[in-house]
């Protein structure tokens, strides 16, 4: 049976970045109520005036901090009398630049981890009760770095595919009680997160050029990520892949990731760059 995303209460946290604030768009449109979160109360005070007062709360938010989440968790409730769909979606890569597992600052490691993968696990546990209460709908933006090789983006990867998981266990444990989960697997797409890979570093950008074929190296707006993500909540979707040009990827990552692992470790030219890439960031 369809979901109707009409008068549904939706969290969304990273709203004010790229992906985050396409989505807020495209929800609205549909009808949804919208609990607008990020780090900055300024920067969700900013999309919220695109949209009509009754419709919207914007709130700070920081995913690292279970009080701030428990905060902004029962405001939802109490402002709006439910909560429907939490999307976990806010997300951070390297500050600067990109590093390998072996040059990397411990704290950044670390740090990637909090956001990514804790931060899902923290967004989702606290709106959990209500999402349950009014069988509704957790969503968590992953990536294709889930099944990828993350190469120079060993935190990030690791967290993505950390949430896959997470989000695959809790779809069959919320099965018997009329809620579900959904991965969203977003490839390349143009936003702040990806300025570095797209010609703002000249080193990882050249990686990707030569890492992925050239049918999987360009980017997409996130209205797109927006749309295909509509259209998997209405239809409780458990994977949400998008571009669909990353489908047969996905399907076959296992004989494709043993093909991907050999050829980033023995292809001349990348392993150069990886030694640049660690002689750049040297300590
Ligand atoms: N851009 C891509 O190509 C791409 C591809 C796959 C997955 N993703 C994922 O999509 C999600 C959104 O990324 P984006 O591309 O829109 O990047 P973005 O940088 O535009 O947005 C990320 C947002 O998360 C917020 N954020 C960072 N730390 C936070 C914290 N501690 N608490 C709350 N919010 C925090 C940032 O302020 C920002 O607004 C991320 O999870 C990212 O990993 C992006």
């Amino acid at each position: 049976m369809a979901y109707h995303l009409q008068d549904k209460v939706v969290l969304i946290t990273g709203a004010a970045g790229g992906i985050g604030t396409a989505c807020a768009k495209e929800l609205y449109a549909e009808g949804a109520k919208l609990v607008l979160t990020d780090v900055s109360q300024k920067s969700v005070d900013t999309l919220a005036a695109e949209f009509a007062k009754e419709r919207v709360l914007a709130k700070a938010m920081d995913v690292t901090d279970w009080e701030s989440i428990k905060k902004v968790t029962s405001l939802s409730v109490s402002t709006f009398g439910k909560l429907d769909i939490v999307f976990a979606n806010a997300g951070i890569s390297w500050k600067e630049s990109a590093y390998t597992v072996f040059n990397c600052e411990e704290s950044e490691f670390e740090k990637i981890i909090d956001v990514d993968l804790l931060g899902v696990w923290r967004t989702v546990k606290s709106s959990l009760p209500e999402i349950v209460k009014n069988k509704g709908q957790v969503v968590v933006t992953s990536s294709i770095y889930a099944f990828t090789n993350g190469m120079c983006n060993a935190p990030y990867a690791t967290s993505k595919a950390g949430i896959e998981m997470f989000v695959r266990s809790l779809r069959a444990e919320l099965a018997g009680k009329s809620a579900s989960a959904s991965v969203l697997y977003p490839g390349w797409i143009t936003t702040p997160l990806t300025e570095g890979v797209f010609g703002g570093d000249r080193l990882t950008t050249t990686m990707r050029e030569i890492g992925f074929p050239h049918i999987l190296r360009k980017a997409i707006p996130p209205e797109k990520v927006a749309k295909a993500l509509v259209n998997g909540l209405k239809q409780r979707k458990p994977r949400i892949i998008v571009p669909a040009r990353w489908v047969p990827i996905q399907l076959f990552r296992g004989i494709v990731g043993i093909f991907s692992d050999w050829y980033l470790s023995n292809h001349s030219r990348i392993q150069s760059l990886l030694l640049e890439l660690e002689n750049r960031t040297k300590k």
